[in-house]
């Protein structure tokens, strides 16, 4: 099929790429000329696995980039808004992008198109779209507007768009239903998963995958509910996390007791210094937004949003309660991303960790495999950038862990012990077995499990229950 894909941030590219790795024909539209003129030299504007192999292998051919969204329109049977839905200050997105996208379309729009909302947004969109493109000019009968939100997560957002646990598809007619499954069919009859260029399966994954027909309004709803969920697990086990470093317990064995209940299931149960990102944070207030415009209290995400916060705040007392004063201390930071596997630092809590120490007057030698430019632009003094782990190490009061990069969990401690000043590692994210660190000389402190440690520190002041070696 013939589809333009309006935005080329993270989600438009992602699409449109995959879309031509499907079969489609691709035209992706962007009102940057950079950007386009980056794309179309071949440079891949974010770090995400696999999409330079496969922007390599259709650029030019069955994915071409432009200015022209009119032109765009007239040629395709299908448009997906991707562009972005910021937040405005109180809290609700900001959809004056989304308009002015539709306003353009209206006047490419004359053969039957399908309008597909691809940004998250809230509840009502496709309607407005629908009555924009219509207060433009355009003839109710030419166009449909249908939402399918995406469940991408950075890093992996390839491999989750070809292999889905599901494709959600909000339509209000069959016509633009069949368009749908069209696009789609690729994926849900298997055809895709029998190439042998195939992107690689993972593991677990579901294939061919189901795809979901329901109203615009559900789909829409769908995309908030699912975020907020997965946020929401996050910080109930956040909370956990809390509960058993006051009484000793260890949220690691809890988790696998509640996580092998299948009505529960053990992803999205990791504790740490909470979740970042563009999507989570960003997300939960516009569907509190959402929920209050309908007149619903949903006081539960301000909790979810609350106990977030407040992990932040837990970690870094731990970590004053361990180093006792701040001024003057240095501290190798591994991880500025906000999780592992992306370049991207939006409200990341590593970052927010560091800009706090910062404040409290820490020296900071920080390394991240993928996210040091950009954390480059932001912190401007007090901060070093090293070359890997081990010089971020060297000399360090104490070692930090803030991100879940797969590097860091497998770390050579024999050397780490080395380099530090002292043996302190600080971990936000669970990466190791606190025994292991203990035989290799460390005190460890980590999120909901008890300390393990090699040397005294004054009682009142220990920051989670003991462990007896
Ligand atoms: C999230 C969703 O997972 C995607 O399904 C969704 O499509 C996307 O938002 C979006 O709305 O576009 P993403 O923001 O890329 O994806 O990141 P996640 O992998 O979900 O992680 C979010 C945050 O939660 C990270 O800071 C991560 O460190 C944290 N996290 C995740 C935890 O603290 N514990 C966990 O168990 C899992």
């Amino acid at each position: 099929m013939r589809i333009a894909v309006v935005g080329s941030g993270y989600v438009g590219l992602v699409t449109g790429t995959c879309f031509a790795d499907l079969g489609h024909e691709v035209v992706l539209v962007d009102n940057d000329e950079k950007k386009l003129a980056a794309l179309r030299n071949g440079e891949v504007p974010i770090h995400e696995r696999f999409l330079p192999e496969l922007l390599a292998r259709h650029r030019g051919e069955r994915i071409k980039f432009s200015g022209d969204l009119q032109a765009a329109t007239r040629e395709s049977e299908a448009v997906f808004i991707a562009v972005g839905t910021p937040p405005t200050e109180s809290g609700d997105a900001d959809l004056s992008y989304v308009e002015s996208v539709a306003r353009e379309i209206s006047g490419g729009v004359d053969e039957y198109t399908v309008v597909v909302e691809k940004s998250t947004v809230p509840v009502y969109t496709s309607q407005w779209i629908r009555t924009i493109i219509m207060r433009n000019g355009a003839d109710p009968s030419s166009f449909d507007v249908a939402s399918n939100p995406e469940f991408l997560r950075e890093g992996m957002a390839v491999t989750d768009f070809l292999y889905p646990d599901r494709i959600v598809v909000g339509v209000e007619s069959e016509r633009a239903a069949e368009v749908m499954r069209e696009i789609y069919g690729p994926l849900t009859s298997g055809w895709y998963y029998g190439r042998g260029d195939a992107i690689p399966r993972p593991e677990a994954a579901k294939a061919p995958p189901r795809l979901i027909v329901t109203s615009t309004k559900s789909a829409e709803l769908i995309k908030h509910a699912s975020n907020a969920f997965l946020a929401m697990k996050i910080s109930f086990v956040n909370a956990v996390a809390s509960i058993c470093e006051s009484v000793g317990a260890n949220v690691q064995q809890v988790c696998d007791g509640i996580g092998t209940d299948s009505r529960i299931g053990p992803r999205f149960l990791n504790p740490g210094i909470g979740y970042g990102g563009s999507c989570f944070p960003k997300d939960l207030m516009a569907f509190r937004a959402v929920a209050k415009e309908s007149g619903y209290d949903f006081r539960l995400l301000e909790e979810v949003i609350r106990i977030n916060e407040d992990q932040r705040r837990r970690f870094l007392r731990k970590v004053r309660s361990v180093l006792w004063t701040f001024r003057g201390k240095r501290l190798g930071v591994l991880g500025l991303a906000f999780k592992g596997g992306t370049d991207d630092i939006r409200e990341s809590p590593a970052l927010l960790l560091v800009q706090e120490l910062l404040r409290e007057g820490c020296h900071i030698c920080a390394y991240d495999p993928a996210a040091m430019e950009r954390a480059k632009e932001v912190l401007k003094s007090g901060v070093e950038f090293a070359a890997d782990a081990y010089e971020a190490a060297e000399g360090a009061d104490a070692l930090l862990i803030l991100t879940e990069w797969e590097e860091f969990a497998s770390l050579d401690l024999e050397r780490l012990r080395t380099l530090v000043k002292y043996p302190i590692v600080l971990d936000g994210r669970n990466l190791y077995d606190p025994a292991l660190m203990v035989e290799h000389g460390f005190s460890y402190y980590s999120v909901g499990r008890p300390a393990a440690l090699t040397e005294e520190l004054p009682a009142r002041i220990l920051p989670q229950k003991r462990e007896r070696a």
